[in-house]
């Protein structure tokens, strides 16, 4: 296993760091193309921006709508990136993600479909397609050593694990973030002249919002969680929190609407104080806060008749449910 030296974000020099990805980027792919794929995410979008100052148009990004993302994000995505003047392709994939994460309950196995469709079937194919032999991809140290480490399985770390991408994909992977934490991340972005609304985002998983509904990932459940993580990002963003999230549990309660008792669903608040996610602690946010998010929740989704606020630190909990 090959050992990554980590550059830390107090020995960087960022325009240096970026000029020497560029050329390793350009040469690399030599006269060829290369493809990316673009989540939105701090890590992805450095890479874009890196690979597009290193290739220009010879860098076809695209961002993939798994149909697990956050409202909006897709077309938020694209129109940031244009006023950038980098053309990103969105691609409706929905169906695929939707029908591998049917039947599945098991949190491993829900990550698994969700990696396995997005490399084999979807952008697999588009690569094969694209005639690119190369892929960008803003893997970072932390990604790595959590795989390496069996904390998670990230869904972007393959050599490390023995994978040869080149055997499995039929593609060379090209990491230029491999070296850094999300601190030296944010750096490289705001050198790049990203967006602070980019290169400061709040993090957010690979599995998206599958990563926030425990048991079976369904489009109804989704959009669900899409609604409550709306109203709850909306209500957070004020507060300097590491991140926030709302998640859909899979057991139901009773509640009552209308004078009526019924069965509804039960939405679960976190919100988290972090410097690097590897340890996290509950943030203290004021009750009225809590009670806002809670009764806007219960009023606009009528699905829901009880909200809550997780108060376990990391660990044991993990920041994210699954
Ligand atoms: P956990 O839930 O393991 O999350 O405490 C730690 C941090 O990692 C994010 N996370 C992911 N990020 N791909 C990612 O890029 C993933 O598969 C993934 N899973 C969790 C999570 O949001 C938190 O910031």
């Amino acid at each position: 296993m090959i050992k990554i030296k980590e550059i830390k974000v107090k020995n960087m020099n960022v325009q240096k760091f970026i000029s020497d990805k560029v050329w390793d980027i350009q040469k690399a792919v030599g006269a060829g193309l290369a493809i990316n794929a673009l989540s939105g995410g701090v890590d992805s979008s450095v890479v874009t921006a890196l690979g597009h100052k290193a290739l220009g148009r010879r860098l076809k990004t695209y961002f993939i709508n798994n149909g697990i993302m956050r409202e909006g994000e897709p077309a938020k995505v694209a129109a940031t990136f244009k006023k950038l003047g980098i053309q990103v392709e969105v691609l409706d994939s929905s169906n695929a993600f939707f029908a591998a994460l049917k039947g599945i309950t098991d949190p491993e196995e829900k990550r698994e479909a969700i990696t396995q469709t997005f490399y084999k079937n979807v952008f697999g194919k588009l690569v094969v397609k694209s005639k690119a032999k190369y892929l960008l991809q803003g893997t970072i140290l932390t990604d790595v050593d959590e795989t390496v480490a069996g904390i998670k399985r990230q869904h972007n770390v393959f050599e490390q694990l023995g994978i040869d991408p080149q055997e499995a994909f039929g593609y060379k992977i090209l990491e230029p973030l491999i070296e850094l934490r999300k601190d030296g991340v944010r750096k490289v972005g705001r050198g790049l002249g990203l967006p602070e609304s980019i290169f400061n985002r709040i993090p957010f998983p690979g599995p998206a919002l599958a990563a926030r509904v425990i048991g079976e990932v369904t489009p109804a459940k989704i959009a669900l969680v899409r609604k409550a993580t709306a109203i709850t990002e909306s209500a957070l963003k004020g507060t300097k929190a590491f991140q926030y999230m709302a998640i859909l549990h899979e057991d139901r309660v009773t509640g009552i609407r209308n004078n009526k008792r019924v069965f509804g669903n039960q939405i679960e608040i976190r919100c988290w104080n972090s410097l690097d996610a590897r340890v996290a602690q509950p943030t203290r946010i004021s009750f009225d806060i809590l009670e806002s998010i809670a009764a806007k929740i219960t009023k606009e989704m009528p699905e829901v008749v009880s909200v809550t606020y997780n108060i376990t630190s990391k660990p044991t909990s993990t920041i994210e449910a699954v």
